[in-house]
């Protein structure tokens, strides 16, 4: 076991404060959900923790790297090769078949296909067409596999689930766990639904401008 990703004492403000002492350790091979109403600054603690945004106070460690001293350089490979980011509005190109949309994030990593993943995504019959005659949850499943097809170590994901039926949301899920325990990965997600969270090895919810564990 070795930890992914550590944060210590982050603080953030926007108009009010959102959080003043929030503190995360992910060790690889586990799963971590983050739960609070809308408006706890659930997606900004997420943009943080993985590169996309800066804090006010507080570090941020990925790989034992902190995100505040190391180059922009270093960010762009550990962004391309470590990280995944699945965000509920999904960013496909629309004029592309599904494939090829897999196909960009895969040769910007240096990674091959796997065509399972596809059939375990239940997208199998579908990479072929064009990504704008897909349903949205069709369209959400291939930005998962684009993202898994990187094969990254750390997942972040952003209410992932949100706009799938219950049964494709819970197949979605044993997909992402699966991942992290078959390649020792990490994931943190945020999401609204508890049921959704319980299925983490860790749940948390952000209130009160903090970060507590719930008991399963
Ligand atoms: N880039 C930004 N600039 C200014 N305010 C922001 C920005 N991002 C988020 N906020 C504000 O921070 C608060 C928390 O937002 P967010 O992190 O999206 O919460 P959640 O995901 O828990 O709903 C909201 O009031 C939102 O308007
Ligand atoms: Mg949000």
């Amino acid at each position: 076991m070795s930890t992914l990703i550590e944060a210590t004492k982050l603080k953030h403000s926007f108009d009010y404060e959102l959080f003043n002492n929030v503190n995360i350790t992910l060790e690889s091979g586990n799963s971590m959900a983050i739960v609070g109403k809308s408006g706890s600054g659930k997606s900004t603690l997420l943009h943080i923790l993985s590169t996309f945004a800066m804090q006010d106070s507080g570090d941020v460690f990925i790989n034992g790297k902190n995100t505040k001293t190391i180059s922009k350089d270093e960010i762009e490979i550990i962004r391309r090769y470590d990280l995944g980011i699945i965000f509920q509005f999904h960013h496909l190109f629309k004029g592309m078949k599904a494939i090829d949309n897999i196909n960009i994030a895969t040769s910007l990593s240096n990674q091959k296909l796997d065509n399972e993943l596809f059939a375990k995504l239940e997208i199998d019959s579908n990479i072929l067409q064009k990504t704008s005659e897909l349903s949205g949850g069709q369209q959400q499943r291939i930005s998962i596999a684009r993202v898994l097809a990187k094969k990254p170590r750390i997942i972040f994901a952003d209410e992932p689930t949100g706009n799938l039926d219950k049964e494709t949301a819970h197949l979605v899920m044993r997909v992402l766990l699966d991942y992290v325990r078959a390649n020792n990965a990490g994931l943190i997600l945020v999401t609204h639904d508890e049921e959704i969270a319980f299925m983490c090895d860790e749940v948390y919810v952000l209130e009160n401008k903090n970060l507590s564990k719930m008991e399963k």
